[in-house]
């Protein structure tokens, strides 16, 4: 193998490294502009709502971004009750948003600087079935020959996209679930892996 075939890919590789560089600073802005902090608490000395829920204990045993984004994913349409309760806006927070509060929900765990755990490896053969099994295909389909269908064709899906969908068209999802007698599906960080792999290598 020449020199070069081999410099190519670690360069690509390192300019990704850099261009994703999550910023816990920015994350803990975010909690606060997207009101997170109007139910949660970060150290439960601050509890001024009821029930109020703390955001600095340790929500899953490992804090990459496919554990993270099914903490969320599992409790989110709990969460909109209670805005619907207690009649405020949903936050909309964008992709990059989450990986920065992820990186901050981390920082709380771990020493300065320990970077996030790195996802389970998504394996799409298993995605496919998880997208079966949940029910994702049972609307994520082309009407004609009720293929499998991206639930954005071009789109590509990280963990992290996978929770902008709840503060997102989320609800379009979760009404039309209701409307179809079909329980908000509970994913494992293996199934969040697994499913964003898989829904990458639909084109359409
Ligand atoms: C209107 C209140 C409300 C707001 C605003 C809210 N949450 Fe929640 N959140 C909840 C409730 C209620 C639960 C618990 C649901 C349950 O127990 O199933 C929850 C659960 C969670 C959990 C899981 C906690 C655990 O212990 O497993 C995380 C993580 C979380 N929220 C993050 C956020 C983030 C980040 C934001 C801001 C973008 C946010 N929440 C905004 C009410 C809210
Ligand atoms: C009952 C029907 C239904 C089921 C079941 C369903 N979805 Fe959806 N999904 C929708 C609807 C409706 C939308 C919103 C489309 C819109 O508003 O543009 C949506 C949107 C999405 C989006 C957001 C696309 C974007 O970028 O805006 C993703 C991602 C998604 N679904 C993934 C899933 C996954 C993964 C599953 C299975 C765990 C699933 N869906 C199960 C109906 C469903």
């Amino acid at each position: 193998m020449s020199l070069r075939a081999l410099v190519w890919p670690v360069t690509i590789f390192a300019i990704t490294a850099y261009a994703w560089a999550p910023d816990a600073q920015h994350g803990a802005a975010v909690l606060k502009e997207q009101n997170c902090l109007a139910c949660h608490t970060l150290d439960a000395g601050g509890a001024s709502y009821v029930g109020s829920m703390d955001l600095g204990t340790r929500l899953t045993p490992n804090y990459s971004p496919s554990a993270l984004a099914t903490v969320i994913w599992n409790h989110t349409p709990a969460m909109w009750q209670e805005m619907s309760a207690t009649g405020m806006t949903r936050p909309k927070a964008a992709d990059e948003d989450w990986a920065d509060v992820f990186a901050y929900l981390n920082s709380l765990q771990s020493p300065k600087g320990t970077p996030m755990a790195q996802s389970p490896e998504g394996n799409r053969v298993r995605g496919r079935l998880v997208f079966e099994e949940k029910g994702c295909v049972d609307c994520h389909r082309t009407p004609t020959t009720l293929a499998p269908q991206s639930p954005r064709p071009q789109k590509k899906f990280t963990p992290f996209s996978m929770v902008a969908l709840g503060w997102g068209s989320g609800e379009h999802m979760y009404q039309e679930m209701r409307h179809k007698g079909v329980a908000w599906p509970r994913l494992s960080a293996q199934d969040m892996s697994d499913l964003v792999a898989y829904v990458n290598t639909l084109s359409w």
